[in-house]
């Protein structure tokens, strides 16, 4: 086999789709692309996020405590790399890149409404900023956008490079102790 440096565990462990962050600092939105996400726990939903320093989003969500998690389809591929690829610090990305927007219910940072899903968040837990910035979040709230034709998401596969979703197994009959999850 093929050894592959320990420091790329992460392009194996692909950890979900690429998402968007939106946060809003001072009344200014933004957006970042981030990969490195996980869920924590069912419930209360939390949510881990690795958020580097050096992003503006990470200023902005330190300081409100307020985000939402916006799940983008194949249609956005391009968007979606182009919006990781700059900082809200030089330029205003929503309106560079189009991406149109909608209030949030619980938060000040926008919605989506291009994304297929969109997820209101808090800060829960800064503990782990320290040693990895990692932000636990609480999800508060969902949001699916049921009229997007493109409904394929995409999996980052650490370099630039995607695994794009394909058709749906379902084995849901199988899952026999996991019954009770909503
Ligand atoms: C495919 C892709 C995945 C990324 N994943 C992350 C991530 O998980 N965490 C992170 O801090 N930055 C990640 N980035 C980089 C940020 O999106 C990038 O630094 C962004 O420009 C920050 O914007 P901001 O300064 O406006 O917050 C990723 C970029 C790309 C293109």
């Amino acid at each position: 086999m093929k050894e592959l440096p320990a420091s790329q565990a992460y392009r194996v462990l692909e950890p979900g789709p690429i998402v968007m962050v939106s946060t809003s600092d001072n009344g200014k939105p933004n957006v970042m692309t981030m990969g490195f996400h996980t869920m924590i726990q069912h419930d209360p939903p939390l949510i881990g996020c690795v958020i580097g320093p050096w992003d503006h989003s990470y200023q902005a969500l330190r300081k409100t405590g307020e985000c939402v998690i916006a799940v983008p389809g194949l249609d956005l591929a391009e968007t979606v790399v182009d919006v990781g690829n700059c900082s809200g610090d030089r330029v205003d990305k929503l309106q560079r890149y189009g991406l149109m927007t909608q209030p949030a219910r619980d938060v000040s940072a926008p919605l989506l409404r291009d994304c297929l899903a969109n997820i209101e968040c808090r800060v829960v837990d800064t503990r782990l900023l320290d040693p990895y910035n990692l932000f636990i979040l609480e999800a508060t709230r969902i949001w699916i956008n049921e009229n997007r034709k493109e409904r394929r998401m995409m999996h980052h596969r650490g370099d630039g490079t995607f695994t794009v979703d394909g058709g749906t197994l379902d084995l849901k009959d199988r899952m026999v102790r996991w019954r009770h999850l909503p």
